[in-house]
């Protein structure tokens, strides 16, 4: 048993849509929250600059004690998991992977789309998910041009964004994908935009948020780590662009835990 908090980190607020799913879930677990917010985007950085970027958020993490580390963060999982695990082999971590593998599983056209950053889709980590799962289905990748940048201005409503959002699914739907994946933490805030967008034409959206909780909770079970039923938790918030933009992470954390509860779907 440990009280000690469970580390989230992403490039900025996407990993929010994480922290959500892990707090619900676990309400006696403290959480730190590390947005790094001056970096952000991450997307289009290179691999070695995003891994250098993720150890010196973990060694951040460790420094408040973690007892386990979320990469809640697509594109630096696929950029740094590795090397993380090999750096610190003490440190439990969850890292992040586009869910195509339940996406194969539930599609009926036989094509899978699946958007997310640059970095991510060019990962050697998807492109052996897809070679593991994707057996027989059609994958059809698509970058999210501007969609981190509209979460971080906490532009999700603009005119805009939506426009953003349009001239990236409609080529992905035209190729027939009947099953969409969010694979980048930060599209989740966008999911009302993406659903109008989409409109009645039958299409499932998919994101890892639960499967990384439940991916916690058994990593927890594991090691021994849960903490006790009746610790109080605790919810810190970090990031590298200093103060202001931690009360933003602070605040959007909360909006998006009611918006949640309010809809009963993730916004
Ligand atoms: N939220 C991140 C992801 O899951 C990174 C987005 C970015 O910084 O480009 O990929």
């Amino acid at each position: 048993m440990s009280d000690a908090p469970i580390g989230i980190y992403d490039s900025g607020f996407g990993g929010l849509t994480v922290w959500r799913e892990i707090r619900r879930a676990l309400p006696h677990e403290s959480l730190v929250y590390l947005g790094d917010g001056k970096n952000c985007p991450y997307g289009s950085l290179s691999e070695e600059r995003v891994a250098v970027l993720a150890e010196a958020s973990v060694r951040r993490l460790m420094e408040e004690g973690c007892k386990l580390i979320v990469v809640a963060c697509n594109t630096a999982t696929a950029a740094a998991i590795e090397r993380l695990r090999a750096t610190f082999p003490e440190m439990p971590f969850v890292g992040l992977e586009p869910a195509v593998k339940p996406a194969c599983l539930r599609t009926r056209s036989g094509v899978v789309g699946v958007v997310a950053t640059e970095r991510s889709l060019a990962g050697r980590k998807f492109l052996s998910t897809v070679e593991r799962y994707g057996g027989g289905k059609r994958i059809v990748k698509a970058v999210g041009r501007g969609w981190v940048e509209a979460v971080e201005a906490d532009a999700e409503a603009a005119p805009e964004t939506e426009r953003r959002v349009r001239e990236v699914l409609e080529p992905v739907i035209a190729a027939g994908a009947d099953v969409i994946v969010l694979g980048c933490t930060h599209y989740p805030f966008l999911r009302p935009v993406i659903e109008r967008v989409i409109g009645d034409r039958g299409i499932e959206v998919i994101d890892s948020g639960a499967a990384v909780e439940k991916r916690v909770e058994s990593l927890l079970d594991e090691y021994g780590l849960r903490a006790a039923e009746g610790h109080e938790a605790e919810y810190r918030f970090l990031s590298m662009a200093g103060e202001e933009y931690c009360e933003r992470l602070r605040r959007k954390a909360f909006a998006c835990e009611v918006a949640r509860q309010e809809n009963n779907v993730y916004i």
